[in-house]
């Protein structure tokens, strides 16, 4: 079955094609965030007319492509009439992301995919983007092999789906969550960050110390021109910033007292300039450090087959390094699954995958978006009937 992916919840408009919830026949990605560069952060209002412009081209992109790399992977040659074959007769369903997000972004989306699903009559399968993000683990890509890190072989297996049970850690810009997952769909929420997120952390630090939007992946690349450099670069030594609630009992988060605590720093610091990469690395462990800390204790607790990194803070390379290097100390079965870091950052293609492995349709006329979705409240895709009722 192959789905057509629409994933327009934040600042990236993105269509993919993806073949039985795992292959990815094309993926197109526009983004909006160079223009957000400018003012250190998104402007709803701008990201949604920028969604408008790009939803029809991206989408356009997304289907010529997959047609192509079916050309490609074809043994015999097409006919010469092979055109007529680019166009919504490639796809079985539309699944489109509606919430959470900004409110104007996510209506491009899920209008787009209404339209699309009234003229095709092709099925539309609504999808929270923070489940979605999960399905990036069920995606091959051969720089995503499962490792079995068990007794610290670290020897990795060929390409599998992952098992259940699985706990997913989901660390996103507005959210950061742990559920543990009993199959696809039955998704149980066992923490999450009290204030800000963890991607939320990086950005608005990242902010403090006038680097780029978005903060993440500004703060991994001066951080790592200290770590290269330093001799203090296990965590243990790069304690400049609290981790807050690292060794409370339950699994939830708080990072804005790190905000609060850079602040101060930078405030006291009067050759800033000159310690940007030092604060970087400090602020990026912080970070790291609770993430795995506490996402560690959970897989004891529940022991999981599996562990799946999920959202855009998990492209981060320190986390992935002190992940995996971490699972092979706890001696334990779980494996642990990481996207390939493209995969991990918003796109369409994990939308797609989480349409096939729950797969529940609904009416397009009364499809609507939830910019407050949670991950907890998923539930609630899962016992409508292919009308859409509850
Ligand atoms: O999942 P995502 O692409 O979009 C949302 O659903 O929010 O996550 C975006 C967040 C941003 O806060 C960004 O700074 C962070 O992920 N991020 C990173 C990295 N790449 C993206 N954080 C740390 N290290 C990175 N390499
Ligand atoms: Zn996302």
């Amino acid at each position: 079955m192959k789905i057509l992916g629409i994933e327009t919840s934040c600042d990236e408009t993105a269509a993919a094609v993806v073949e039985d919830g795992t292959k990815i026949l094309s993926s197109t990605i526009a983004s909006s965030s160079e223009m957000h560069i400018k003012t250190g952060g998104i402007i709803p209002e701008q990201a949604a007319r920028q969604q408008v412009k790009s939803i029809i081209p991206v989408i356009q992109q997304a289907l010529v492509e997959a047609v192509n790399e079916k050309v490609k992977t074809r043994k015999q040659p097409l006919s010469s009439g092979h055109h007529s074959f680019i166009s919504e007769s490639n796809i079985d369903a539309i699944a489109v992301t509606v919430g959470p997000g900004l409110i104007g972004s996510l209506l491009v989306g899920v209008e787009t995919a209404k339209t699309l699903s009234y003229l095709w009559k092709k099925p539309i399968v609504p999808v929270n983007h923070l489940v979605g993000h999960v399905y990036a683990n069920f995606i091959s890509e051969k720089s995503k092999l499962p490792e079995k890190l068990r007794n610290g072989t670290g020897k990795s297996q060929k390409p599998t789906l992952p098992k259940f049970p699985a706990l997913a850690l989901v660390a996103s810009g507005g959210h950061t969550d742990l559920v543990f997952m009993k199959s696809h769909g039955k998704i149980k929420w066992i923490g999450g960050t009290r204030d800000d997120a963890a991607g939320e952390a990086f950005d608005k630090t990242a902010r403090l110390l006038k680097l780029p939007y978005p903060g993440g992946p500004a703060i991994s690349a001066v951080a790592k021109k200290f770590l290269d450099q330093s001799s203090a670069t296990s965590h243990q030594s790069l304690t400049m910033f609290p981790r807050p609630m690292i060794n409370d009992d339950g699994f939830d988060w708080s990072f804005s007292g790190l905000k609060t605590s850079v602040l101060r720093s930078v405030q006291k610091t009067p050759d800033l300039q000159h310690r940007i990469s030092e604060f970087s690395a400090n602020i990026q462990e912080a970070i790291v450090d609770v993430l795995v800390t506490k996402t560690l204790r959970a897989v004891k607790k529940y022991k999981p087959r599996s562990l799946l990194l999920a959202g855009g803070v998990t492209a981060n390379k320190r986390l992935r390094q002190r992940f995996k290097h971490e699972i092979s100390n706890l001696k334990s079965d779980t494996n642990i699954f990481i996207p390939a870091p493209k995969l991990c950052t918003d796109n369409a293609t994990f939308i797609a995958s989480a349409a096939f492995f729950n797969y529940s349709t609904i009416d397009w006329k009364r499809i609507s978006v939830n910019p407050q979705l949670t991950i907890a409240s998923e539930t609630q895709f899962k016992t409508r009937n292919s009308n859409g009722e509850a």
